[in-house]
C-alpha cells in the first residue's frame, strides 16, 4: 500500500471529527487495490464492519462479493470504501454532519486512486457524490460529472429486503465490467444525460 493511502488509513482509524467516533468499535477505512480502475462506494459500515474494521464483510458484503464474482471481478482487484467510515448507531443513515465530517477522506481516496469509474452503491453514495435524491433514474447507467465517470447501481443491502434486486445488481456489474473494458480499449461508451 502506498505511503499516502497508509496515511489516510491511519487518520481514518484515529479520526474524532464527529460523534460517531464515540460509539464505534472500529473505524473502517477503504480496502483493496489502489491501482484499480474502479472504486465501489457504499454508505457506512454496519455491525460486522464495525467489529472487524473492514468494509462490506457482513451480509451486504457477501451479496457484493457474489455480484462482483458474477461479473468477473475479484475483491482483491478492486477498491471498496464508504462515504462515512464509522458505523451510525442502529444502522441509521449517516446524517449531513457526519457525511461532511468524513467527506475529505473519500475525496483523498479518489484523488490518489483516480479510478476510471466510481461505482455508486445506493442512495447515500448517490446523494453524497452526485447530489441526487434517488438512484432510480440513473440506475444501471454511466453518468459524467466534472470529467469523472460514475456508474450507478443499487446498494447490496437493498437485496436483503428485495430479493429481485439480486439479479439487477449482478447484471449492472456485468455492464460495468463491459464498460471498463471498452474504456481500457479506448472505445466509446454510452453516457446518460
Ligand atoms: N453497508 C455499507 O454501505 N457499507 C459497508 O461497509 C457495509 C454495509
Amino acid at each position: 500500500m502506498s505511503k499516502i493511502l497508509i496515511d489516510i488509513r491511519n487518520r481514518v482509524i484515529s479520526c474524532v471529527n464527529c460523534s460517531l467516533s464515540k460509539s464505534r468499535t472500529n473505524a473502517v477505512p477503504g480496502i483493496g487495490n489502489e491501482k484499480s480502475d474502479v472504486i465501489f462506494v457504499g454508505e457506512a459500515p454496519g455491525r460486522n464492519e464495525d467489529l472487524q474494521g473492514k468494509p462490506f464483510v457482513g451480509t451486504a458484503g457477501q451479496i457484493l462479493s457474489e455480484a462482483l464474482e458474477f461479473a468477473g471481478f475479484t475483491r482483491d482487484q478492486v477498491y471498496i470504501t464508504n462515504v462515512v467510515k464509522c458505523r451510525p448507531p442502529n444502522n441509521r443513515q449517516p446524517n449531513t454532519e457526519e457525511r461532511d465530517a468524513c467527506r475529505s477522506f473519500l475525496s483523498e481516496e479518489l484523488k490518489i486512486i483516480k479510478p476510471k469509474i466510481i461505482c455508486i452503491l445506493g442512495n447515500t453514495a448517490y446523494s453524497s457524490l452526485l447530489d441526487g435524491n434517488s438512484i432510480t433514474k440513473n440506475r444501471g447507467k454511466l453518468v459524467k460529472n466534472n470529467d469523472q465517470l460514475y456508474f450507478v447501481t443499487v446498494h447490496p443491502a437493498a437485496i436483503i429486503y428485495n430479493p429481485a434486486l439480486r439479479q439487477v445488481l449482478k447484471d449492472d456489474f456485468v455492464l460495468l465490467a463491459q464498460t471498463l473494458d471498452k474504456l481500457r480499449k479506448g472505445l466509446d461508451v454510452e453516457i446518460s444525460k
